[in-house]
């Protein structure tokens, strides 16, 4: 590596953005590359870092694997970039690990994913499977019953996720009645027909991995054949504020999510970050899991730039293991060993305005096990009554 390829030193801090404006997963993607400008203006505003600005570089891959790879290439070789922050979908991001890598570039990773990886040049800030089906599972099972119907999306998250949950089931002596995929593009008529075979198979509660603009539909096909989401929720580590205001409160309210974060966490500094949000962005502004990793994960990655007085990736790979910050869902901390984040889970349920109401959540912030070594559902997800009745009547 020569002393030029080695961290700019003078001019802007340039860090490459790949958010998708277009395509099927837009609507979270612009909640993170939103949180993202959110939070380096924030950082310009009170000095920037070494005395330089940050200067993000924003490219729209629309959605499709090839496009991360390719402009995640552009970033590093043309606009002489080390530091991105992007994508959504696994294959996304298993689309520009081999990039970052060969360059020695760095990869923030914010979005809840299924778990089974590590690459030394991605900082995974979103939830592991441990955070966020482990629990999900643990509180499904315990509270609602164990015959589950699985939905996904066609690619690789969703396969893990329910393999991961079919074997908590199964281990609990549960069953599986059904997994079915549909395609990314796939349209209302799909949906509706996988809610009608749902009806007839009355699981105990759905388990979905659907992502984008599918869940609006499954969400509506659900409602539209009747089916009652305080006996048989959705539930799903996916589903967000940003797909909420896309289907609507009425279609939304009594599904189940498990996040790191929902916007009603009641803490000074989501307060702070929201209200600046809605500020910048418009009253009408939601945010979400994926929003608040994109966020706090710049104020991370910045923070770790002036320690070490470089934005050299080598450099910063220093000091980033272990490194903690106040984020808006509580102090996260980044891993020593294996570069995911210490988050704190939450189990949520929608309510008729279209938030999420906290029923579950770990009594402390949770260590990342991306291999998922450990089956144990935590004690809190089967411990505690949540108020199941309060806003609609349990089973
Ligand atoms: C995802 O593919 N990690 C949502």
């Amino acid at each position: 590596m020569t002393s030029k390829d080695a961290g700019s030193t003078s001019g802007s801090i340039k860090i490459g953005v790949l958010y998708s404006r277009s395509g099927v997963t837009s609507a979270a993607e612009t909640a993170q590359l939103q949180a993202t400008i959110l939070a380096v203006e924030e950082i310009n505003r009170a000095g920037g870092v070494l005395d330089r600005e940050i200067e993000l570089v924003c490219l729209d891959p629309q959605c499709q694997p090839r496009n991360y790879a390719d402009l995640a290439e552009q970033l590093i070789l043309k606009h002489r970039v080390r530091l991105i922050v992007g994508c959504y979908m696994s294959s996304t991001r298993k689309a520009v690990i081999p990039i970052v890598e060969r360059h020695n570039a760095l990869l923030f990773y914010a979005t809840p994913y299924e778990g089974f990886e590590y690459s030394r040049n991605v900082i995974y800030t979103g939830a592991a499977p441990n955070q966020n089906t482990l629990p999900l599972a643990g509180f499904m099972l315990t509270h609602y019953g164990s015959r589950v119907s699985m939905i996904g999306s066609d690619y690789i998250c969703p396969y893990e996720s329910n393999r991961v949950m079919s074997d908590l089931i199964l281990e609990r002596g549960g069953e599986k009645l059904d997994e079915t995929y549909l395609p990314l593009d796939a349209r209302w008529e799909s949906y509706l027909d996988v809610a009608k075979r749902i009806r007839q198979l009355s699981p105990d509660f759905i388990f979905s991995t659907v992502v984008g603009e599918g869940i609006p539909h499954l969400y509506r096909a659900f409602a539209h054949v009747g089916l009652d989401p305080y006996r048989m929720p959705i539930a799903s580590h996916m589903t967000s504020e940003a797909e909420i205001a896309i289907m609507g409160n009425d279609v939304a309210e009594g599904h189940i999510t498990s996040a790191a974060y929902f916007q009603t966490v009641d803490t000074a500094a989501n307060r702070l970050a929201v209200a600046r949000y809605q500020a910048r962005f418009g009253d009408d502004q939601t945010t979400n899991m994926c929003w608040e990793a994109a966020y706090f994960q710049m104020h991370l990655l910045v923070d770790a730039i002036r320690r070490v007085g470089s934005d050299d990736p080598t450099l910063l790979l220093r000091v980033l293991p272990g490194l903690e910050y106040e984020a808006p869902q509580g102090r996260v901390r980044i891993d020593e060993y294996n570069n995911h984040t210490y988050l704190h889970p939450l189990i949520g349920r929608v309510n008729t305005q279209g938030r999420f109401d906290v029923i579950g959540r770990a009594p402390e912030r949770v260590k990342a096990d991306p291999y998922v070594v450990s089956h144990t559902t935590p004690r809190w997800t089967s411990e505690a009554r949540p108020d199941l009745e309060r806003t609609g009547g349990d089973r």
